[in-house]
């Protein structure tokens, strides 16, 4: 068997938690692969809304497994956080998670240093849901980091405590004020709770379930634009979110690699700071923000909303290699008279068709136009079905 792998195309939130959990009853195994608690996938489970973060979407179905892979990054607190108000709704979770020994764990002083690194560049901030990313992905290609299976050594806490007492003389740099006292408290119950689960070796584990015949659903987190070496840099997560990052984040070999599911948004939109090429700024905008509910799931920030971009979204489908394409939340558009799509961007009265190095102020989108349906699609199943001018605005991105 090979694995699958589930990605956004786009900066986030394109609804990758949804299809996941119409996708689970195909997989054995739900993995994710890179990010961590930055990640908001909500979805509906007997009609109830849940947002997770760090636990993979396939946790409501009765025999899914699911993985938290080596190249994500885990937060003891917000894990058994997120563990207990799931089992409150009285789903059964615990048993159901496995996590890679070699996952690195944010440590409370990472939050402060992320939290101190974006005051301090000020209008120049990325934006980040200041969850520790970025400076525990730097200890990790640092060589400084702490991973799950550390957390059964005998000196576990002599290693944190080092790794603390580092990031405190870090922290002096900065006029930052902090105080982790009550998330340290938090955070090693959070480790006790951590150690409930099943710890392994991810790689052997992905492995074995290949060659018993599982099959295995990778699951993106964040979108392709938020990648670290191939999104709008500097304004970028801190990982691959790219479908390599699927190899890298649990040690499949990328000839392992199946399907390649690319969601995309119908619409753009993208939560924190960095260029945004298509963002409008008009009642268009606003009126896909609200009737969207373009909310961070995470940090319940509006996110900024624009019109479908498909310069980036070539660039996104060429390098993870998408074999298959699946759009959401098209209905938002469903009053809208006019739609449009980006098919070029103008810079200094030059047009381009490719994605940028750098996404400069100045560049202009070159747009083509569509009639809206203006249609309810509720009952619709089937392509045919479509409003003729949703079927024609389907045919040229496919296109
Ligand atoms: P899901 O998986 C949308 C954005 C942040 C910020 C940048 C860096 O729900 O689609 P970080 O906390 O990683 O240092 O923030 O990335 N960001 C997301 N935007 N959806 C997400 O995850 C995101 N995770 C991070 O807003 O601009
Ligand atoms: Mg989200």
């Amino acid at each position: 068997m090979k694995v699958d792998v589930l990605l956004g195309l786009q900066w986030g939130d394109e609804g990758k938690g949804k299809i996941v959990d119409v996708l689970t009853p195909d997989y054995d195994i739900v993995a994710r692969f890179q990010g961590g608690p930055n990640a908001g996938h909500t979805l509906k489970f007997n009609g109830e809304t849940y947002t997770l973060h760090l636990i993979p979407s396939g946790i409501f179905r009765n025999n899914t497994e699911n993985l938290i892979g080596n190249g994500v990054v885990l937060d003891p607190a917000i894990f058994a956080n997120e563990i207990a108000g799931l089992e409150e709704s009285g789903n059964k979770i615990i048993d159901k998670i496995i996590i890679a020994n070699k996952t690195h764990l944010i440590l409370p002083t990472h939050r402060m240093l992320d939290a101190a690194s974006e005051q301090a560049k000020g209008k120049t901030k990325i934006g980040s849901t200041l969850k520790g990313i970025g400076p525990t992905y730097m200890d990790k290609t640092g060589r400084n980091g702490l991973r799950v299976g550390d957390i059964s050594t005998p000196n576990f806490i002599e290693k944190y405590e080092k790794l603390k007492a580092k990031h405190k003389k870090m922290l002096t740099n900065f006029d930052y004020k902090y105080d982790i006292s009550d998330y340290e408290k938090k955070w090693f119950e959070g480790i006790e709770v951590l150690k409930k689960c099943r710890f392994v070796d991810g790689e052997n584990y992905v492995s074995d379930a290949m060659e018993t015949g599982k099959t295995i659903l990778a699951e993106g987190a964040q979108g392709t634009l938020l990648d670290i070496d191939f999104g709008s840099y500097p304004f970028v997560t801190s990982s691959n979110t790219v479908s390599a990052g699927a190899c890298i984040g649990l040690g499949v070999a990328p000839n392992k690699i199946g399907e390649v599911y690319g969601i995309v948004k119908a619409y753009c939109t993208r939560v924190g700071s960095g260029p945004f090429p298509t963002e409008l700024f008009d009642d268009s905008g606003e009126q896909m923000q609200k009737i969207g509910n373009e909310f961070g799931a995470t940090t319940g920030r509006t996110r900024r909303c624009g019109w479908l971009d498909l310069v980036a979204l070539k660039y996104s489908v060429k390098i993870n290699g998408v074999t298959q394409l699946i759009m959401s939340k098209v209905d938002v558009l469903n009053t809208f008279e006019t739609i449009k799509i980006a098919v070029a961007y103008k810079i200094n009265d030059k047009i381009i068709k490719h994605f940028p190095f750098d996404i400069l102020e100045d560049l202009e989108p070159v747009y083509k136009e569509f009639d809206g349906w203006k249609t309810e699609l509720d009952k619709i199943t089937d392509f045919a079905g479509l409003p003729e001018n949703l079927q024609t605005y389907i045919d040229f991105i496919e296109k």
